[in-house]
C-alpha cells in the first residue's frame, strides 16, 4: 500500500479530526475556546464601532444617552470575563482528567523508544520489536511507556491523543485510543535534532483478531535464506556491518538488546514505510537509502555504503523478502 493511498484514507490528519477519545475531548476544548475567543472579538469590535459612531454625533452631546460607568465596568470588566474565566478553567480541569485516564483498564502495552530519529517500538507481553509503525487493536486503550534512548523527543498522533514526551532515563506513561480502523500519521513533537521534522511514525488500527494475526506472525523468526541471491544477500549484510546495529531475529545473535542503534529488521519486508514513515518500503527506496541516507535524511546516524551493484541488489532483495 503506498503513502498515497494511506493518505486518501484519512485526508485530514489534524487534531481537530478526531478520531479517538483524548482527542476528541482536547477537539471540544479547543472549539469552546475558539467560541469563547469570537464571541468576545465579536463583542469588542461592536463595542468600538459604537463609540466611534457616538464620536461623530458629539457635536449634538444630546442625541446619545449617558452611559452609566459604574454598571459598564461591573458588567462588562468584571462579570462577564470572570465568567468566561471560570467556565474556561472549568472545561481545562475535566478535559485534563479525561485525557490523563484511559475510559477502560488498557488492553495491551506498548514501549516506545526514541532514537535520534526513529521510533524503537515493543510489546513486551508478546516478546515482539518492530519500529516506526505502531499496530493497535481499534476500540480499546493501548498503554504507551515512552522513554528515550537519547535526547527529549515527543509522541504525537493529532486524531488519537495529545503530545507526550519521551525523555532519556525516565519513564512516561500515556494511552491512545483508535475508534476507527484506520492509518494514523504521528510526528516527533520536541525538537531533537536535524531531522526532528522527518521523525514521523504510524499508528495502524486494526480490528482485534487482525491484531493478534499480525503479533502471532511478528513472533516468528526470520527463516534461514531460500535461494542464492538471499543467501548472498545475507552474506553482505553481515559483511557490510549492518549486522552491528540492526537486529534480525533468528539470523543475528544475540539480538541487539533495547536502545539499539538502529531499527530491528526481523520483518522489514511486511512494514509500508521506511526512514521513519517518510518514504514507501519499496526497492527504489530501500536501495537509495542504503547507499546513502544522508541524502534522505542530512545527519542521521545511518552511515553511506559503498556495495557494488550486485551486493547491493542482494542485500535488499534479502532485506525485502524479510516478511
Ligand atoms: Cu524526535 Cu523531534
Amino acid at each position: 500500500m503506498s503513502l498515497l493511498t494511506l493518505g486518501a484514507c484519512s485526508a485530514d490528519t489534524g487534531a481537530l479530526d478526531p478520531r479517538g477519545p483524548a482527542a476528541a475531548e482536547t477537539a471540544g476544548h479547543w472549539w469552546l475556546l475558539f467560541w469563547l475567543g469570537l464571541a468576545v472579538y465579536v463583542a469588542v469590535m461592536a463595542l468600538l464601532l459604537y463609540a466611534i459612531m457616538r464620536a461623530r454625533r458629539q457635536e449634538d452631546p444630546d442625541s446619545s444617552p449617558p452611559i452609566d460607568d459604574r454598571a459598564l465596568f461591573t458588567v462588562g470588566g468584571l462579570a462577564i470575563p470572570l465568567l468566561i474565566l471560570a467556565i474556561v478553567l472549568g472545561d481545562s480541569v475535566r478535559t485534563g482528567q479525561s485525557v490523563i485516564d484511559p475510559p477502560d483498564k488498557p488492553g495491551v502495552t506498548i514501549e516506545v523508544i526514541g532514537h535520534m530519529f526513529w521510533w524503537e517500538v515493543r510489546y513486551p507481553d508478546h516478546d515482539v520489536v518492530t519500529a516506526n509503525e505502531i499496530h493497535i487493536p481499534v476500540g480499546v486503550p493501548v498503554e504507551l511507556r515512552l522513554t528515550s534512548a537519547d535526547v527529549i523527543h515527543s509522541f504525537w498522533v493529532p486524531q488519537l491523543a495529545g503530545k507526550r514526551d519521551l525523555n532519556p532515563g525516565k519513564e512516561n506513561v500515556a494511552w491512545i485510543q483508535a475508534d476507527e480502523e484506520d492509518v494514523y500519521w504521528g510526528q516527533c513533537a520536541e525538537f531533537c535534532g536535524v531531522q526532528h521534522a522527518l521523525m514521523g511514525k504510524l499508528v495502524i488500527a486494526q480490528p482485534e483478531d487482525e491484531f493478534e494475526q499480525w503479533i502471532a506472525d511478528r513472533q516468528d523468526p526470520a527463516s534461514e535464506p531460500a535461494d542464492e541471491i538471499l543467501q548472498a544477500g545475507m552474506d553482505v549484510y553481515f559483511q557490510a556491518g549492518c549486522a552491528m546495529c540492526h537486529g534480525i531475529d533468528g539470523i543475528t545473535d544475540p539480538d541487539p538488546p533495547a536502545g539499539s542503534p538502529g531499527p530491528d529488521l526481523t520483518h522489514i519486508g511486511s512494514r509500508m514505510t521506511i526512514a521513519s514513515a517518510i518514504e514507501d518500503n519499496t526497492y527504489g527506496n530501500l536501495t537509495a537509502w542504503i547507499v546513502d541516507p544522508h541524502q534522505i535524511k542530512p545527519g542521521v546516524r545511518m552511515p553511506p555504503t559503498d556495495l557494488d551493484a550486485q551486493e547491493l541488489d542482494a542485500l535488499v532483495e534479502f532485506l525485502l523478502s524479510l516478511e
